[in-house]
């Protein structure tokens, strides 16, 4: 068992779609007993049941949140609550206040009841002036989106609690993530889920981005050994400890549709272009260099497009017959 085994863990923002599946990845892990999943919403699906104890918390609340940690003697905290990129411009000053002061809270938490600290960043953190085509771990980093100026923010702030405090905070860029529990909400990537579902339900999906812009891209089992492999990663070996890129894949519409099309011939994809989220992927990288995740800590997906498609098209084509796809 690694560094957090038989530790207390809470994880916030569970209902999201990460959350929702790092929650059962931990409870089988380190035991249902150790863990505590939140949220800000009622888990009134019962979506959690059997992953560790819910319940409802608001980040933004520094005391409730405070109380949560010391009432269940927390050693570890994977803070997974905020907006993702596309909310994140519709509504810029919420998405400051809950990326960044619900961050803040996370971190002064840590620091007040010395907790281990997973904090996700994004490639949504680079910008236009950035390298596109394998995009350096260390670079220029001047986003244009309120999103990556929080994910920037973040990343800075949790180096400086790690230096000043020498608080235990950690940290990937993930990518786009490709999953078929539980919906992203809002985000410039979710295109490569809702092709999925709309090549099963309708064998035919209208993409939002142009034909050609690459982004990188990973499934969900590999986005949660990213957390888990690296929090419990020997610490002498992290030279970059909040912001490794990680990367799994990358690929354009054209070429997730016609992986799809392998499987379901009829398939056709058509292009309607969205320019706030056309804006936003065209400044970020075609794809990363994640060689310090991989030197630095063991980084080693398992999933490409191939392997993806097929896992994802059998599951969502298994939920459709049993009536339990929609979207
Ligand atoms: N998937 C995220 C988004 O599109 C990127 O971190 O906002």
């Amino acid at each position: 068992m690694g560094k957090t085994g038989k530790k207390r863990i809470l994880v916030t923002g569970s209902l999201g779609q990460i959350g929702s599946e790092l929650a059962f990845a931990l409870s089988e892990r380190y035991g249902a007993g150790n863990l505590i999943t939140s949220d800000i919403r009622d888990d009134d699906g019962g979506k959690l049941d059997g992953s560790g104890r819910f319940v409802k918390l608001d980040v933004l609340s520094q005391e409730s949140f405070a109380a949560v940690v010391k009432k269940e003697k927390i050693d570890v905290i994977y803070h997974l609550a905020a907006l993702l990129s596309a909310v994140a411009e519709a509504e810029p000053q919420k998405a400051w206040l809950i990326n960044m002061e619900g961050l803040y809270n996370a971190l002064e938490i840590s620091r007040m009841h010395g907790c281990s600290l997973f904090v996700p960043s994004s490639i949504g953190a680079f910008g236009p002036d950035t390298p596109l085509d394998n995009t350096p771990q260390d670079t220029v980093m001047r986003p244009h989106s309120m999103y990556g100026v929080t994910k920037v923010s973040g990343e800075l702030l949790c180096d400086y609690y790690n230096l000043r405090y020498g608080i235990d905070t950690r940290g990937v860029r993930y990518p786009g993530i490709i999953s078929h529990g539980t919906l992203p909400g809002g985000g410039t990537t979710d295109y490569a889920v809702e092709i999925y579902y709309k090549a099963v339900l309708d064998k035919k999906y209208v993409c939002y981005l142009d034909p050609d812009t690459s982004l990188d891209m990973m499934y969900m089992p590999d986005a949660i050994k990213a957390a888990i492999d690296l929090m419990e990663a020997d610490e002498a070996g992290l030279k970059h400890r909040n912001a490794f890129n990680v990367t799994a894949m990358h690929f354009t519409p054209v070429e997730i549709a016609a992986e799809i099309g392998r499987h379901i011939p009829e398939f056709e994809i058509a292009f309607d272009n969205d320019p706030v989220r056309q804006r936003i992927a065209d400044s970020w990288p075609n794809y990363m260099d994640d060689s310090a995740a991989r030197e630095e800590w063991g980084w080693n997906p398992e999933y490409d497009l191939r392997s993806m498609t097929a896992d994802m098209l059998k599951v969502l084509g298994e939920k459709k017959i049993n009536g339990e796809l929609d979207l």
